[in-house]
């Protein structure tokens, strides 16, 4: 008899909470406006270019194997909007990183990771990166805000509710 997938591959698991340390990480790297060409802050082109980078195994395997279907109690209005808040955080995941990049280069500063220098995405100009820097400043700050939000949802789950919702992303067996 086929056993139903009640939990995430163990991929995932390891996948999400590095991708989330990582995007915390950027967060609290971040800089903003005249000290990005200063003193470029290549700690946040490095943990931001490693979400991007992790988001693509991450997507093939999630497309691959699948997720695992939402507890049965959940009611179908709730279950679609828990697969749009996860499909919003992989735009999030793919967007910021890519505009950073951008506005980076539109800066003329250059993008570099583990010592290999990325190539430019546009050409630099003088002054500020404009609405594409804006856009990910801000994007930076919403994402945050949705994880807190998510985490707080994750918790009632547990706690509240009790279907189990957070073991399906944690690493016991
Ligand atoms: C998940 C990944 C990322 C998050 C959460 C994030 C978040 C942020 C935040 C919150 C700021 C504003 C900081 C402040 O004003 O104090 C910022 C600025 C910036 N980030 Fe990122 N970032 C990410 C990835 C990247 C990547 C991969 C790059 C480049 C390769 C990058 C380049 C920049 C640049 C150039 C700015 C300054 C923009 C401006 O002043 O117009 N970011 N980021
Ligand atoms: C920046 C931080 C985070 C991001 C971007 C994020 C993103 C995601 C995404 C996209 C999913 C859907 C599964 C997938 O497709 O991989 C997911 C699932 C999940 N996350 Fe997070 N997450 C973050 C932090 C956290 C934290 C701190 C918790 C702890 C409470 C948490 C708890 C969960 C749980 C329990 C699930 C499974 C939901 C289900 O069963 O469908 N996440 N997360």
């Amino acid at each position: 008899m086929e056993v139903p997938v009640t939990r995430y591959p163990r991929a995932l698991v390891v996948l999400h909470w590095l991708v989330a340390l990582l995007i915390v990480a950027a967060w609290f790297t971040g800089e903003g406006g005249r000290s990005v060409r200063v003193n470029p802050p290549v700690l946040h082109f490095a943990f931001g270019l490693s979400v991007l980078a992790l988001v693509v195994p991450r997507l093939a395997i999630r497309l691959v194997r699948g997720a695992p279907a939402l507890p049965e109690t959940m009611s179908p209005l709730m279950k679609a909007a828990a697969k749009l808040g996860h499909g919003v955080f992989y735009l999030f995941m793919i967007g910021l990183p890519l505009s950073g990049w951008y506005a980076a280069s539109r800066m003329g500063v250059p993008v570099s990771i583990l010592g290999y220098t990325l190539p430019n995405l546009t050409s630099a100009v003088q002054g500020p990166a404009g609405l594409i820097g804006d856009l990910h400043e801000k994007g930076g700050t919403i994402i945050l805000i949705l994880a807190g939000l998510h985490v707080l949802i994750a918790l009632w789950h547990h706690f509240v509710l009790r279907d189990g919702l957070l073991k399906r992303m944690s690493f016991s067996a």
